[in-house]
């Protein structure tokens, strides 16, 4: 761990205590080049409320066209949730009142969260640090990374509510972990615990509670170190390409080349290599 990595970490560590029970519903930390998101409701295990949700999605406005934060690292307040998933006594009476409504007000608006973090144009490390349920999976399932403390836990328990996944669960988990075991976690609802999620590539890395917030600023800095338009471009690649059959994939990724290619970076990432010096990143 370099210096700064290490002063980075005892900060986060630090930032999340300090910061965990306070008011705002979306906590947010600088630490370094990156941001911390707090997400902040602990005595409902972090249940995504309709207010947090307009919260989470307020801070990633802000931290989108910040140019000094280079990743984002999102947690859930105290050890015990990253998220219990979307708020029940909030959309009950969504459901209550009519299916438009819940779809209107409780699902598009859970797609729309998941969505915007996907697509967020700088890495979303998720530090899950307990148990991500429902839309808290979701949620997590969104990030482009993720790295869970030994003792987190993941479910889709929505069929225990009488209803499928609603938050994209059902499409981007059968592409994490492939549709029998995606079937099976959304037709039981149980839980798994984090040695599966790994085994199952749900997540990237299992640490111990304690190193959490420094193994995600780690991972950060493993990214800030390169050029902020290349990680933007290949984020961009993967996410857009994904879902499409290859040779729209291949025409993302030549569109996303296109651009990091144009860059002062690029040009001095090959000349760097050729004249066998360390790159100086502009954006970097
Ligand atoms: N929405 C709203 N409130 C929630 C919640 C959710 N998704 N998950 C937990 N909470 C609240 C509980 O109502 C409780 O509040 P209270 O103390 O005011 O009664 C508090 O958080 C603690 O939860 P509790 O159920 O007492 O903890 P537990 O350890 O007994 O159980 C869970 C933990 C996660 C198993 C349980 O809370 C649960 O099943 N939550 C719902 C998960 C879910 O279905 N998510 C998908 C929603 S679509």
């Amino acid at each position: 761990m370099t210096d700064m990595n290490a002063i980075n970490a005892i900060n986060a560590v630090s930032a999340i205590s300090a910061i965990s029970g306070g008011n705002d519903l979306v906590q947010c930390e600088r630490l370094g080049r990156h941001a911390l998101l707090v997400l902040n409701r602990p005595d409902k295990l972090n249940a995504l409320s309709y207010a947090l949700i307009d919260a989470l999605m307020a801070r990633l406005d802000a931290l989108e066209t910040d140019p000094a934060v280079r990743c984002v690292i999102l947690t859930g307040s105290g050890t015990r949730a990253f998220s219990a998933g979307a708020d029940i006594a909030g959309f009950a009476p969504d459901i209550a009142a009519s299916p438009e409504q819940a779809l209107r007000r409780f699902l598009q608006q859970g797609q729309a969260m998941t969505r915007r973090i996907e697509t967020f144009p700088k890495p979303v490390i998720a530090a899950v640090n307990g148990l991500a349920f429902g839309g808290g999976c979701e949620t997590m399932e969104a990030c482009s990374l993720a790295i869970a403390a030994e003792h987190a836990t993941f479910a889709k328990p929505e069929i225990k509510l009488g209803f499928p996944p609603t938050f994209g669960g059902t499409q981007r988990l059968p592409r994490h972990v492939g549709r029998k075991r995606a079937n099976e976690m959304i037709l039981t609802g149980e839980p798994i615990d984090a040695a599966s999620a790994l085994r199952f590539g749900l997540v990237n890395e299992v640490v111990s509670g304690a190193d959490l917030l420094p193994a995600c600023l780690r991972l950060a800095d493993r990214i800030a170190r390169h050029s902020a338009i290349a990680v933007t471009a290949s984020l961009r690649a993967v996410t857009r390409g994904i879902n499409l059959p290859i040779d729209e994939g291949l025409a993302v990724e030549a569109m996303q080349f296109m651009v990091a290619a144009a860059s002062h970076d690029a040009r001095e990432g090959t000349s760097a290599f050729v004249e066998k010096r360390p790159a100086v990143f502009r954006d970097a």
